[in-house]
């Protein structure tokens, strides 16, 4: 069996690696590689298939007709871009059963390719057809849009992820009740949120969150753990998971409560101020003094 990476043993590398200069903190590598979903493949040849077609069917079938195709391709901006949708990967998502023209609703065979439609928008957002509890979560959410933005605002409000920006496409998983699901999901904090939180995502660096989490801790907790997921709220709202009303229950939640075992609000509240603060807290709080000795004791069992 495969030994589990956990908060321990990534505490225990860092250790061994940067030991005695702990306070210095290895630098966590940070992921910029993004899934793509319009991956570009080194097939040259151009498939014949038309544009100016009736969809024969609106049925899976019917677009697989040509998109099972593996060498339908386009030349785009001097790229070979691959319009191939491997049959047996999707298959295997949670969607399996559901109709290409269910998220592609622009793509029914009434309306043939025209090229005109917003269609990555519509397919990233239409998810809510179909899971209208989530897109109740998510409505009231920061991430939400403002309907009624023009201009400068409109382009700031479209800079906020759709349902597909963090889901993906053809590769959903199921997530309740499914340890894989999730471990999956786990391992891709950069991309469903780090990307657009940059500076987040780098101030979130202190040893026992993100710096083991950034090294693969899989017990180690991604940002949704803490901040939720459909209905993130910013921290000065009192309903937001992270406000400092309720970091002792937030802290506290799965598995983490043992951790944390001889938690106090005063402890956690001071604590939670190390996880994107870790730079601008430690020469003035005596945490960091805490930390240290911890950090001191660990390096020690390992001759550090
Ligand atoms: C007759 C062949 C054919 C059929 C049938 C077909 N497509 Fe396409 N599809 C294409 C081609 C060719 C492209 C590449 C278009 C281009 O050059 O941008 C494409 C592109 C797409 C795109 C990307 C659009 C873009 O502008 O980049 C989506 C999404 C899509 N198809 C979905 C579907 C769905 C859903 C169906 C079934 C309802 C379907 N297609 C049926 C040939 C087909
Ligand atoms: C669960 C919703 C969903 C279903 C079901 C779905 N798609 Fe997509 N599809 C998407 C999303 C989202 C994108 C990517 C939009 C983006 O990020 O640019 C996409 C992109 C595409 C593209 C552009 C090339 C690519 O791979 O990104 C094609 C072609 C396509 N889909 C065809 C299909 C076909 C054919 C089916 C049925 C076999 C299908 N889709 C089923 C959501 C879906
Ligand atoms: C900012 C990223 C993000 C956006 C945007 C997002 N989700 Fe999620 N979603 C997640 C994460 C993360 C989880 C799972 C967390 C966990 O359980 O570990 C999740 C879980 C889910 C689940 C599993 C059931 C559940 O509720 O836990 C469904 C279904 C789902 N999302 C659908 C949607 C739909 C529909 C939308 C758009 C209205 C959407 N998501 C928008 C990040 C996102
Ligand atoms: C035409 C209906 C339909 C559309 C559109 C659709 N889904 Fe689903 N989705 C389903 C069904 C059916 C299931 C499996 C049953 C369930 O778990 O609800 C499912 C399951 C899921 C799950 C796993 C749920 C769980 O609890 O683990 C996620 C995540 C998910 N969908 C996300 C999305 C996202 C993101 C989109 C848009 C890109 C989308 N779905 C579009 C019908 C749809
Ligand atoms: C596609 C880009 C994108 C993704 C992905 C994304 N966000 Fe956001 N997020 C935004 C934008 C844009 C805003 C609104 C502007 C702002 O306040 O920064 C925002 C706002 C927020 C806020 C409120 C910030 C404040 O100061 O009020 C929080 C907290 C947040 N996001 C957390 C997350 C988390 C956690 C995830 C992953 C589960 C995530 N975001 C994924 C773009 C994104
Ligand atoms: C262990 C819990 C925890 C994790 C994990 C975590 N955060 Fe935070 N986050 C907080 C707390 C507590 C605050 C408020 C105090 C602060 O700003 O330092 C916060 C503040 C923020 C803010 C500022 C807006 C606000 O609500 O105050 C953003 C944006 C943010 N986090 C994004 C992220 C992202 C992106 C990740 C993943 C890379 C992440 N967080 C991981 C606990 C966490």
């Amino acid at each position: 069996m495969r030994t589990r990476l956990t908060i321990a043993a990534v505490l225990a590398a860092l250790m061994l690696a940067v030991a005695p200069g702990v306070a210095n903190g290895a630098q966590a590598t940070t992921s910029t590689a993004m899934p793509s979903a319009t991956a570009t493949r080194s097939i040259s040849s151009t498939a014949p298939y038309a544009l100016d077609f009736t969809l024969p069917t609106e049925s899976k079938a019917g677009c697989m007709v040509c998109h099972g195709d593996e060498n339908l391709t386009r030349l785009k901006a001097g790229k070979t871009v691959t319009f191939y949708i491997d049959g047996d990967a999707y298959a295997k998502s949670i969607h399996a059963t559901t109709l290409c023209v269910g998220c592609h609703l622009d793509f029914a065979y009434t309306a043939p390719h025209d090229g005109t439609t917003q269609w990555q928008t519509t397919a990233k957002l239409s998810c809510k057809n179909c899971h209208d509890k989530q897109f109740l979560a998510f409505g009231q959410g920061v991430h939400r849009r403002a309907v009624d933005a023009t201009g400068a605002a409109a382009i700031e409000e479209a800079k906020k992820p759709l349902c597909g920006d963090c889901h993906g496409s053809h590769d959903i998983m199921q997530i309740t009740d499914s340890p894989a699901g999730k471990a999956a999901l786990h391992k891709k904090g950069y991309e469903i949120c780090g990307r657009c939180h940059q500076e987040y995502w780098d101030s979130y660096d202190d040893y026992y969150h993100g710096a083991a989490y950034k090294m693969g801790a899989e017990d180690a907790p991604a940002c949704w753990d803490c901040h939720g997921y459909h209905d993130i709220l910013a921290s000065s709202e009192p309903a937001s998971l992270v406000n400092a009303t309720h970091l002792v229950e937030t802290c506290g939640s799965g598995d983490c409560h043992d951790q944390h075992g001889t938690a106090t609000d005063k402890f956690i509240q001071d604590a939670a101020q190390m996880i994107h603060g870790k730079r601008a807290v430690r020469e003035a709080n005596p945490l960091v003094v805490f930390f240290s000795r911890i950090f001191d004791g660990i390096g020690s069992l390992f001759g550090g």
